[in-house]
């Protein structure tokens, strides 16, 4: 008795930001951005807070299913830009739509925090812990990013994506299969240097611009480019899954040439791949959630849909999860 997808909602925020709003900033180059990330401009919120951008979102998936927010029983955001450290941002959330029956948290897996969350709440579902599960993934990145770091102010951008999880009695549809992994060694390569307890905020963690995202990209990008490709195609092996029968893939858009990579290992075609890094860039927790719900609404998913989801992120952390889209 599988979890499903019962809806799905997202946000964006209106203020878009081209390759060339960087170029008189920093040394940078719209085609360098183009050609080593495939993003093409990314909208920044020049106001509110990661809740902000989630709950619109969250709105637009509780019409389509048509319930309202006291319906929920448990709310997981998945987010590194919590409105706050704590209170947790699903608590500012419960609060701001008026889910009074739900509890929650929040779950911090960065680029997979969606996918974390997912499996969390699927677990949560079959076991019959929860009815109605709100898993969220968003990110106002414009909130840590270095503004005259080339290195990575030209990845990221803002945005929120939803979706609901319930139980049906229809075994054709729903989350068939999640692989989760971690791997600590990682996280010297892509981490928030000041602001926790092993490095307090202080006079000279702002001065040394320690508050914002640190990454070795190369390193960062040789580790992704071979886990997402891996457990994307083992996800397949295990539950007999040919390309041909993959209606997407649905990849972690931090960098074209990655989405790429894991394409070509599962031997599916491209326009078999949802791509919207070139109009969003990398909202991390958001990238595969708003995927999910600009494809729905664009009326290019339909119920039977065999999907693969594929992330790799900071920690490092990485996942896939073999689902049947369960809506039409
Ligand atoms: O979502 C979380 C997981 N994150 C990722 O998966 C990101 C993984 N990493 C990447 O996507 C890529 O490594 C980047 C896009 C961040 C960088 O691309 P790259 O092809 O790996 O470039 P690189 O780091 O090897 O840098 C090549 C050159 C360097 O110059 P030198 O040292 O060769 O003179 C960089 O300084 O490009 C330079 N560079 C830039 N040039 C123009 C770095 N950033 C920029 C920039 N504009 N914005």
């Amino acid at each position: 008795m599988p979890a499903y997808i019962s809806s799905v909602g997202h946000y964006v925020p209106p203020e878009v930001f081209d390759n060339k709003y960087f170029e008189d900033k920093i040394d940078t180059s719209d085609e360098w951005i183009r050609e080593r990330t495939g993003i093409i401009e990314r909208r920044f919120a020049t106001s509110g807070a990661t809740s902000d951008l989630i709950v619109p979102a969250v709105q637009q998936c509780l019409e389509k299913r048509g319930i309202t927010a006291e319906e929920i029983d448990l709310i997981l955001v998945a987010t590194i830009t919590a409105d706050n450290n704590f209170p947790s941002c699903a608590a500012t959330v419960q609060r701001k739509i008026g889910a009074k029956n739900a509890w929650g948290y929040d779950i911090s897996a960065a680029c997979s925090g969606f996918m974390y969350a997912l499996a969390t709440a699927t677990s949560m579902v079959n076991a019959g812990v929860v009815k109605k599960a709100l898993v969220i993934g968003a990110d106002k990145m414009s909130s840590i990013l270095d503004f005259t770091d080339r290195n990575t102010c030209i990845l990221f951008g803002d945005g929120a994506g939803c979706v609901l999880i319930e139980h049906t009695d229809d075994e054709s549809i729903g989350i068939k299969d999640t692989i989760l992994h971690m791997d600590g060694e990682g996280g010297k390569f892509l981490y928030q240097i000041a602001g926790g307890s092993s490095k307090p905020a202080s006079l000279e963690t702002v001065e040394n611009r320690e508050h914002f995202v640190y990454q070795d990209g190369k390193n960062v990008y040789k580790h992704a480019v071979v886990g997402m490709a891996e457990v994307a195609v083992r996800i397949m092996e295990r539950n007999n899954i040919s390309p041909s029968e993959i209606a997407y893939l649905v990849p972690h858009q931090a960098n074209l040439r990655i989405i790429d990579a894991t394409r070509q290992r599962m031997g599916i075609d491209y326009d078999k791949v949802m791509i919207n890094i070139q109009k969003y860039g990398n909202t991390t927790a958001g990238t595969i959630p708003i995927c999910l719900s600009e494809w729905y609404y664009d009326k290019k998913l339909k119920k039977g849909d065999k999907l693969i989801l594929a992330s790799f992120g900071a920690g490092f952390t990485w996942g896939s999860i073999y689902l049947i889209w369960g809506i039409d």
